[in-house]
């Protein structure tokens, strides 16, 4: 009997974000990365949070530690394209934005039409992870288109095919090793 058996999938899964892209910016302009590391961290209505995880190796992470600000856009699926663009290399050295079609919000962060959602955030505080500092972030403003889905993870490896996943596999695989130096962890762990 199959009936609607889930698929099996590492419990870890269930714990990444809709697809997103956080931009921030600084003197030079905006840049933007892909993140699944964004978790809800508020239950007062009127005082939205969500919890930001970025790697120090990225440049969006430095624009964030900088500016105090950042951007979130929920992408769809639509939208796929921009995880090869915003995820895969870094903005440190060339403009990442150029061709694509990008607002900046009250800040200087950009957000990406045609999304499911878009949000402008400021930093109220953070933690050091090691190899990654964890932002608490409060939601200033929002916007939900309710006619599109969210990408899922599981989607975007569909919609960007096996290719795509074994480059990324490539990738992290290749920084896991510095990471690892990096990372908190438990003591003799
Ligand atoms: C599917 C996917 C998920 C990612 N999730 C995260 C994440 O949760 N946090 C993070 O800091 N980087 C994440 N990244 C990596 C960054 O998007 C990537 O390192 C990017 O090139 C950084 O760009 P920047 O240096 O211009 O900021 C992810 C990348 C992909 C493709």
């Amino acid at each position: 009997m199959t009936g609607n058996k889930p698929p099996s999938r590492d419990i870890l899964s269930e714990f990444w974000a809709p697809v997103c892209a956080v931009g921030s910016h600084d003197g030079r302009g905006p840049n933007a990365q892909i993140c699944v590391s964004v978790l809800g961290a508020s239950v007062v209505p009127e005082r939205p949070r969500l919890l930001v995880s970025l790697w120090k190796s990225n440049y969006t992470h430095e624009l964030v530690t900088g500016s105090g600000t950042l951007s979130i856009t929920v992408l769809s699926e639509a939208q796929a394209g921009l995880v090869e663009v915003l995820g895969m290399r870094s903005g440190r050295r060339y403009d990442k934005l150029a061709g694509i079609e990008f607002e900046l919000d009250d800040e200087g962060d950009p957000t990406f039409p045609g999304a499911a959602g878009r949000m402008a955030g400021a930093v109220i505080d953070s933690m050091d992870m090691g190899d990654a500092t964890s932002f608490l972030v409060a939601v200033r403003a929002r916007e939900r288109d309710s006619a599109v889905a969210p990408l899922t993870r599981w989607r975007m490896n569909e919609l960007l095919g096996p290719g795509f996943v074994e480059q990324w596999a490539q990738i992290a695989a290749a920084r896991a090793p510095h990471y690892r130096t990096q990372m908190s962890w438990l003591e003799g762990g």
